[in-house]
């Protein structure tokens, strides 16, 4: 028997099953804890389950001498320092699988939203200044027949395709084309890779400058991906058409942060997981990770760089 910290409230029962054989602290808070907070609570804990919020660096490590095993109810996991913990023997666990489908269903709804100007035309119904028909007013992109492009075509960026498919789209992703080519192609660029050094502001001014002036681009990945006073830049001044992100960096973006008030962006609160089936499947992938390392065997599930 163990203790396990989890960070904030989750859904789904399987924390029952965690239950029954550690004792299981929950953070009850409406926000995540502090540093300082999360610092104190691992000082005693075997295990935890954490979130993409919460940062999980050396110091917090250093911090839980008897650590074993970390669950992020995520399937990115570049909020921990992966080596920090592999040099403690400390298991780190991650949720794939569960969540692709739904996390390709809000790319492609961001995606579809955008084209054709859906918050807009809300906000003009909202707000009663729609007031007939409009012949030439609302005019959106083209989405069947358009070229997607798929940065990072793993499993989600090909659940998205699969969606494309479906809409008769050109496809590109970057396993088989230069990314200059995708950009430069691409109706629609949609962002599926982790973050990572080598994919930290892989979309910059070069890259957003590549793209049509028609273009969207999509990001349901990390907000670290895009460099984004870059792209607020190339919002403002034309060189591409709109963006669409469930994800930035930070999260949320400050009130007066540029982005949000650019007209043509639309910023969702990090919702790709948000369905109840994923997200309870997420806590069971989760808790199998604990109970798993938290007894000597190797995680379902394991983080890999
Ligand atoms: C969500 O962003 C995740 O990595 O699961
Ligand atoms: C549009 O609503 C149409 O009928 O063309």
């Amino acid at each position: 028997m163990g203790i396990v910290f989890v960070t904030r409230e989750i859904v789904g029962d399987a924390l029952e099953r965690l239950r029954s054989e550690h004792e299981v602290v929950v953070w009850g808070g409406p926000l995540p804890p502090t540093a300082g907070e999360l610092r104190a609570e691992v000082a005693g804990a075997d295990g935890l389950l954490c979130m993409l919020a919460d940062r999980v660096d050396r110091e917090l490590i250093d911090a839980a001498p008897r650590l074993r095993a970390i669950a992020n109810y995520a399937v990115g996991f570049d909020n921990i320092d992966v080596s920090a913990a592999a040099t403690r023997g400390i298991a780190v666990g991650v949720t794939p699988d569960v969540l692709t489908e739904a996390t390709a269903d809000l790319a492609f709804a961001l995606l579809l939203a955008a084209a054709r100007r859906l918050p807009e035309g809300m906000a003009a119904v909202r707000s009663g200044e729609w007031r007939t028909w409009e012949p030439a007013r609302w005019l959106g992109a083209d989405v069947h027949g358009a070229t997607l492009g798929i940065v990072g075509y793993g499993r989600i960026g090909q659940a998205v395709a699969r969606r494309a498919a479906g809409f008769e789209m050109e496809v590109l992703a970057t396993h088989a084309t230069d990314l200059d080519e995708l950009l430069a192609r691409s109706d629609f660029v949609s962002l599926h890779c982790p973050l990572t050094t080598q994919t930290h502001h892989l979309i910059d001014a070069r890259a957003l400058a590549c793209m049509k002036p028609t273009a969207i681009l999509i990001n349901t990945a990390r907000g670290g991906v895009v460099d984004q006073v870059a792209l607020a830049a190339a919002l403002r001044d034309g060189t591409i058409a709109g963006a669409a992100l469930d994800v930035t960096d930070p999260e949320p973006l400050s009130a007066d942060d540029p982005l949000l008030r650019v007209p043509n962006v639309i910023v969702l609160p990090h919702i790709g997981s948000a369905t109840l089936t994923a997200r309870s499947q997420m806590t069971e992938l989760a808790v199998e990770n604990l109970l798993a390392a938290l007894t000597g065997r190797p995680m379902a599930h394991p983080a890999r760089a």
